[in-house]
């Protein structure tokens, strides 16, 4: 099982995650009430007050080549509690966004350390009962508060997240990388969709869009669109996939 550890504020759940593993520490979860300097993918600004689900699960990964693979074991993991513990049928953008009706509810970020030594942090961020966000996130953002119009039990969804997300690693270790993928497309909603990937460079002028149709997801889990009758495999930390 995975344990928690508890904290009222941290400046980043990923950062004290990291320092305890880089300790030696494996197999638990950092858990805060409000963080001041969370950060999604890309070091995009993540806000974390209170009133949501703030984790960071230190694992340490069997094979680094397949670590990916852990960002889709939390998405399913969260997109699985929603359903049991609030009845919220909510769906999955490729690769790390879990959404309802095309608001962001949920993130994941996977991080890891390589060498001798080696381990992966996943962060999984999940409004849960914020009642509105800040002028930048409000017209891409929701809550299970504002969907269901109700308190949720944080800790009872972090006890089911977790403990799916521990099955999931026990998958992860036994190399069962196609039961994972094949629960995570049941939520996902990516495929058969005409998907624009937007490149992440720093500046607008760096960035490249293509469009094309979703078709499906290699063994890498990259995302492969068919653009001008090409394929083209779309890898997680280049693109931004916006419907
Ligand atoms: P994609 O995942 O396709 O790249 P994205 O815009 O969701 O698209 P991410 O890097 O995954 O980008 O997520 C970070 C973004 O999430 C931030 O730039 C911000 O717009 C948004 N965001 C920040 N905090 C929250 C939050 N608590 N809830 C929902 N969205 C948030
Ligand atoms: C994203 O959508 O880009 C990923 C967002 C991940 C946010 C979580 S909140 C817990 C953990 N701590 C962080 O600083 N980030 C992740």
């Amino acid at each position: 099982m995975l344990d928690a550890i508890f904290y009222k504020k941290l400046n980043s759940t990923q950062d004290t995650a990291k320092k305890l593993a880089s300790d030696g520490r494996r197999n638990f979860a950092v858990v805060a009430d409000s963080q001041m300097k969370a950060r999604g993918r890309f070091g995009r600004k993540w806000h974390s007050g209170k009133g949501g689900l703030w984790a960071s699960i230190a694992v340490a990964p069997s094979d680094m080549e397949h670590v990916q693979y852990l960002t889709f074991a939390a998405a399913t993991s969260v997109a699985n509690a929603l359903k049991k513990c609030c009845n919220l049928d909510v769906k999955i953008k490729w690769p790390n966004d879990v959404h309802y009706n095309g608001l962001k509810i949920c993130g994941i970020l996977t991080e890891g350390a390589f060498g001798k030594e080696s381990f992966a942090v996943v962060g999984i961020g999940l409004n849960v009962n914020q009642k509105k966000f800040s002028v930048d996130i409000k017209k891409t953002a929701t809550s299970i508060k504002k969907i269901t119009g109700k308190e949720h039990d944080i800790k009872k969804i972090l006890d089911s997240v977790l403990k799916n997300f521990n099955r999931y690693c026990i998958l992860y270790k036994s190399r069962n990388y196609s039961k994972i993928l094949y629960d995570w497309k049941k939520y996902c909603d990516t495929i058969g969709k005409e998907v624009k990937a937007i490149s992440s460079g720093k500046k607008i002028s760096e960035r490249k869009i293509i469009s094309g149709k979703a078709v499906g997801i290699d063994e890498d889990l990259n995302l492969i669109i068919m653009s001008c009758n090409k394929k083209i495999a779309l890898t997680e930390g280049d693109v931004s996939v916006r419907y």
